[in-house]
């Protein structure tokens, strides 16, 4: 039973067709490593299937929704309930503090300051950066801010965590470090995680990959 499937998706920025036709489905609580070269359409089909971007064509369907069908408001509430997202960097908010930067999705869904600082002193405690919660983003390591960046994406406890090339900006000490917190994060709280990457040995971290070409998809034939 998957509880995300896309179908035929279809996407095209003027001439450039960046999916041409890929399907994927992601199980609950599996690691799926996205791989292929650079411009294959690894992004665009992350977005597709994460309700941020509209495809020209085909169907994404999350636990029986029709994300393609829903109106922008529904979208964005299922995108801010259900999913959690780390990018390359660039993600968290200069202005605020760390911990403050992890309590912002759930201050967003209306929980209050205090008990919202505590949970997401427990997350930075699990990602090993307590340490830098009262400091603003600018003043963390690359590697730290990636952690940070993890924690606020798991704060909501959400059911499919997106992370698109999660590691690019750090060395593979780093990189192995953040993928190791990510992945075991998820492990623990039954979150799938659908990973964008070209290295090897961060999709060594997945239960199964994905590969994209020219915009079209198709699963690798082995199971780790
Ligand atoms: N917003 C956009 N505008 C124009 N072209 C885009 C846009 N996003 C992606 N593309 C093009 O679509 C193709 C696939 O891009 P992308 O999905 O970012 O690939 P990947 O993530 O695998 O590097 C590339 O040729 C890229 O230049
Ligand atoms: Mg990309």
């Amino acid at each position: 039973m998957s509880l995300l499937k896309a179908e035929g998706l279809f996407k095209s920025f003027g001439k450039t067709h960046a999916l041409d036709g890929a399907d994927i489905s992601i199980r609950a609580g599996e690691v799926v490593a996205v791989m292929g070269p650079s411009g294959s359409g690894k992004s665009t089909l992350l977005h597709c299937i994460a309700g941020i971007l509209p495809p020209d064509k085909g169907t994404v369907h999350y636990s029986g929704q029709d994300l393609t069908a829903m109106n922008d408001s529904k979208r964005s509430e299922l995108r801010r309930t259900e999913f959690g997202f780390v990018f390359q960097f660039g993600q968290l908010v200069p202005e605020l503090t760390c911990l403050e930067n992890v309590a912002l999705p759930l201050r967003l869904s209306g929980m209050k300051r205090k008990d919202a600082e505590r949970a997401s002193r427990d997350w930075l405690a699990r990602l090993e950066v307590d340490g830098v919660a009262d400091q603003r983003p600018g003043e963390t390591s690359g590697g730290q801010g990636q952690r940070v960046a993890v924690a606020r994406a798991l704060v909501t406890r959400p059911k499919v965590i997106f992370a698109d090339e999660p590691t690019g900006a750090l060395d593979s000490l780093n990189g192995e470090r953040v993928m190791h917190l990510l992945t075991t994060a998820a492990r623990e709280t039954g979150a799938a995680v659908v990973l964008v990457t070209h290295e090897p040995r961060v999709a060594a971290y997945s239960d199964r990959e994905v590969v994209v070409r020219d915009g079209r998809s198709r699963d690798v034939e082995f199971a780790r």
